[in-house]
């Protein structure tokens, strides 16, 4: 028995994605059917479909999503059918020594390769993204890569939880953990630089510099918390001398979210020579490489990185929700484009021109 799903499906680098019926496999006992209420369009699923990253094909892409469970196998536990869902493309099982170690939010089962194909297309296997591939009516979860939420959140706002928002805030929040009164200098002010912004404001960081080659850039920036406005192509010299320069010594913590090998160098050598902390949030393409002087490092300056905030979806995820639902933090001004599933190819041209922050396909 399966399920008949219409899903986007993703099968040549470059190329528009195709909108099909596809079949998916009934639950195993730990996995969840869900039927998917609202996906985002991620800019990493952007990295998939022009090829910066790659996995194989025909799959289905989508890992920012809500929606509501149908069917529970044998073994599931801890959601049953009509809880409201966010799938977690960092798993959380709980029980492994990663889970267990209190020192990293990325459970064992990360970026482990799946064991049998569950979506079909006239019976071929058809992959999908960080296991979930949200791109689609419905998906299969695993129990470890879902977690319950409140009822009475909207799924074409708490989708966003899923990635986008718990990335941004968490980097500043829970990995750089932003203390009062500090400065922050953000490159790259889209659905991740903005979120980033508004976690450093929630902390209390008092200077916070947003910087984008995009000056349109500048109200949102402004909006979600930016004290101060960069945009580097004005610049002539060095970009992170200037910065240093507008920060007085430069910035106790800095953050890419950008994805560029450059901008990770100009974040690094923008944070204070003695204390400054750089974190990258932003997926660099692989194989690519950035460089720093390791006296910097003596000296005090650090870096290091941080995917999806530093949480634990099945543990903060419903955090980010009451956050969301108490006005903690603004995600209503980040959906800027609510689009139908045949129209997720607009949606991604909309991410490539800057024209959208986050659009959201409703089911
Ligand atoms: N310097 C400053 N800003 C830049 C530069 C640059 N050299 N290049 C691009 N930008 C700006 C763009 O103008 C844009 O506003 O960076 C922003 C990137 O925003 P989005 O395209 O919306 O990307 P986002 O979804 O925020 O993701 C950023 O984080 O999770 C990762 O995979 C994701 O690597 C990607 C990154
Ligand atoms: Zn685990």
């Amino acid at each position: 028995v399966t399920t008949k799903i219409r899903a986007a499906v993703l099968h040549a680098i470059n190329e528009p994605l195709v909108i099909e019926e596809l079949e998916l496999d009934d639950p195993r006992p730990d996995e969840v059917l869900v039927q998917i209420k609202a996906a985002g369009l991620c800019h990493s699923d952007l990295h998939y479909i022009n090829g910066s990253l790659s996995r194989p094909l025909p799959t289905v892409p989508g890992h920012e999503a809500a929606g509501v469970v149908l069917a529970c196998g044998s073994a599931v536990k801890s959601v049953r059918p009509g809880d409201h869902v966010v799938p977690l493309f960092v798993p959380q099982c709980g029980s492994c020594e990663s889970c267990l170690s209190g020192r990293t939010n990325l459970c064992r089962y990360f970026g482990v390769p799946e064991s049998e194909p569950r979506i079909f297309r006239a019976g071929e296997p058809v992959g999908r993204s960080s296991t979930l591939g949200t791109f689609a009516t419905h998906a299969l979860a695993n129990e470890r890569s879902l977690v319950k939420v409140r009822s009475d959140a909207p799924f074409n706002r708490i989708f966003y939880c899923g990635c986008g928002v718990t990335t941004g805030v968490g980097a500043a929040v829970f990995d750089a953990k932003v203390q009062p009164g500090s400065s922050v200098i953000v490159f790259g002010i889209g659905g991740i630089g903005l979120n980033v912004l508004q976690g450093a404001r929630l902390a209390g960081a008092s200077t916070i510099v947003a910087v984008d080659t995009n000056s349109e850039r500048e109200a949102m920036a402004r909006k979600f918390g930016a004290t101060r406005f960069f945009n580097p192509a004005t610049c002539d010299g060095d970009v992170a001398a200037a910065l240093l320069a507008l920060t007085e010594g430069g910035a106790d913590y800095s953050f890419e979210c950008i994805g560029n090998t450059a901008v990770v160098e100009q974040a690094f050598n923008a944070c204070h020579p003695l204390w400054g902390r750089c974190t990258v949030v932003g997926v660099t393409p692989n194989g690519k490489m950035s460089s720093f002087n390791p006296q910097s490092f003596l000296m005090g300056r650090s870096i290091s990185g941080s995917i999806f905030g530093g949480a634990k979806g099945r543990r903060d995820i419903p955090r980010m929700v009451d956050w969301y639902m108490d006005g903690i933090i603004n995600i209503d001004d980040l959906v800027t484009h609510r689009i139908k599933l045949d129209q997720i190819n607009e949606g991604f041209d909309m991410m490539r021109s800057g024209e959208s922050i986050r659009a959201v396909i409703e089911f």
